[in-house]
């Protein structure tokens, strides 16, 4: 019998859990980031839902999300359910097969504490943004209170309790931020990163 690899069952219980449930906070970063038009790309996208959130509704966007997991991109075709203005690829962040300048906007979301190499990642999307470009990091800030309206609850699930260990696990303390806010400034985006406090999450805005 082949039992379902790690992989794949991380993937299920992200598409059923946080997928689901941080809905309105994929809503608040895409309308956030505000992007009527151009190319968008979401690094990590995971289920896909931040790409599909700015693409929905904004026919002059095109969003890519890319992901190394195959069974993330799974879910993230089933999700955009048709929309022609999201596309997914199975890409590794530190080689992305696009040429230089292709994007006007790239964000990751909760990916960052993933990353191997994260200046690979960011002189990788330093190199397909277009002059004037922003790369929006956000992770969750394991401090930070639960803004109710961020996560959508059914009979009261996910308690905050949750939600804050999750935080705790898979967000960046002050220390990882601080130690990853370091490698943006020294990639080619250059010392002038933002650095911001947006809902639950700590975000850097990179600028090219
Ligand atoms: C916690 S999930 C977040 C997914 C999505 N951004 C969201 O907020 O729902 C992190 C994702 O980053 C992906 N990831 C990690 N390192 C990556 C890399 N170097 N290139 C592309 N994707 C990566 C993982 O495979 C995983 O799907």
């Amino acid at each position: 019998m082949n039992l379902p690899d790690r992989r794949s069952l991380t993937a299920l219980a992200y598409q059923v859990g946080p997928g689901r449930y941080y809905q309105p906070a994929y809503r608040f970063i895409a309308n956030d980031i505000a992007v009527e038009r151009g190319a968008v790309l979401d690094v990590g996208t995971g289920p896909g839902w931040l790409a599909i959130h700015l693409a929905a509704g904004r026919a002059e966007v095109d969003a890519v999300g890319i992901d190394t997991c195959p069974h993330m991109l799974r879910f993230a075709e089933a999700n955009k359910a048709g929309r022609l203005n999201v596309t997914f690829h199975r890409m590794d962040a530190t080689k992305i097969v696009y040429p230089d300048r292709t994007f006007d906007v790239a964000v990751a979301v909760q990916s960052a504490h993933h990353w191997a190499d994260a200046a690979g990642v960011f002189a990788e999307v330093y190199r397909v943004l277009a002059e004037g470009g922003r790369f929006y990091v956000y992770e969750a800030d394991p401090d930070a209170d639960v803004p109710a309206e961020w996560i959508a609850r059914r009979g009261g699930f996910p308690p905050d309790l949750l939600i804050k260990r999750q935080w705790a696990r898979f967000g960046m303390d002050a220390a990882r931020w601080s130690a990853l806010r370091a490698v943006a400034e020294a990639s080619p985006f250059g010392p002038d990163v933002g650095d911001e406090t947006h809902g639950f999450c700590r975000r850097l805005v990179c600028t090219r």
